[in-house]
C-alpha cells in the first residue's frame, strides 16, 4: 500500500459544485409526485448519495444495495456478486441507482437488470465518475459527475484496500498490486 497523500484530481469545491448541478437536474427531471427511490450502491456511493440526496428539492426515499466485484485488489473480475438487496418494495417506483464510479460497466449493467426485475416504474443511473477508456460493456449513465482517465482514484467514497474513502476530494494513487 502506498501511504503517500493522494494527488488531487477533482477538488472538493469542484465536486460540491457538480453535485449541486446534478441535484438540480434530477429535481427538474422528476415530478414531485413521482415516487423516487435513490438506491445507493455500497460501499463506495455512501458519500455521493448523502450529498446528492440532501440537495434534491423533490421527495425521495433511500435504499441501499451491496455488490462486490473487486474483492481486495484493483483488477475487476467482471463477475458481480449480490451481497445485499434493497429492503423496501420498489415495484412501481422510480429508481435512481447511485454509484461512485463506473469502470468496466459490469456492475452498473448488472444492477440495472437487477432493479428491472423488481418491476419499477423506471430505472435511471447516477455516477460521480466514469472511466470512459475502461468500458467493457455499454451502459448509460443518466447523471454523470465527471469523466476521468484510467487512473486509480480514491476519496469521496472511493477506496483502495478500504483506505482513503473519507477524503473530501478525489485523488489519484498508484496501486501496488498491478
Ligand atoms: C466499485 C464501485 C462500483 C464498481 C464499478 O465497487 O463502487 O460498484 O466497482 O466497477 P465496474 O464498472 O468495473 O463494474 P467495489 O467492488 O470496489 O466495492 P466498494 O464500492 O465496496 O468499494
Amino acid at each position: 500500500m502506498n501511504n503517500n497523500t493522494p494527488e488531487v484530481l477533482i477538488s472538493e469545491e469542484a465536486i460540491q459544485t457538480r453535485v449541486l448541478e446534478l441535484a438540480e437536474q434530477i429535481s427538474a427531471d422528476y415530478d414531485s409526485a413521482d415516487d423516487l427511490v435513490m438506491v445507493g450502491v455500497l460501499k463506495g456511493s455512501f458519500i455521493f448519495l448523502a450529498d446528492l440526496a440532501r440537495r434534491l428539492s423533490i421527495p425521495r426515499t433511500i435504499e441501499f444495495i451491496a455488490v462486490s466485484s473487486y474483492e481486495n485488489g484493483s483488477v475487476s473480475s467482471g463477475a458481480v456478486r449480490l451481497l445485499m438487496d434493497v429492503r423496501g418494495n420498489i415495484e412501481g417506483k422510480h429508481v435512481l441507482i447511485v454509484e461512485d464510479i463506473v469502470d468496466t460497466g459490469h456492475t452498473l449493467k448488472y444492477l440495472i437488470g437487477m432493479m428491472k426485475s423488481h418491476r419499477p416504474a423506471s430505472v435511471r443511473t447516477a455516477a460521480l465518475v466514469r472511466k470512459a477508456e475502461s468500458a467493457e460493456v455499454d451502459v448509460d449513465v443518466d447523471y454523470l459527475g465527471f469523466d476521468i482517465g484510467d487512473e486509480w482514484v480514491v476519496g469521496y467514497g472511493l477506496d483502495y484496500a478500504e483506505q482513503n474513502r473519507t477524503l473530501p476530494y478525489i485523488g489519484v494513487i498508484k496501486p501496488t498490486d498491478t
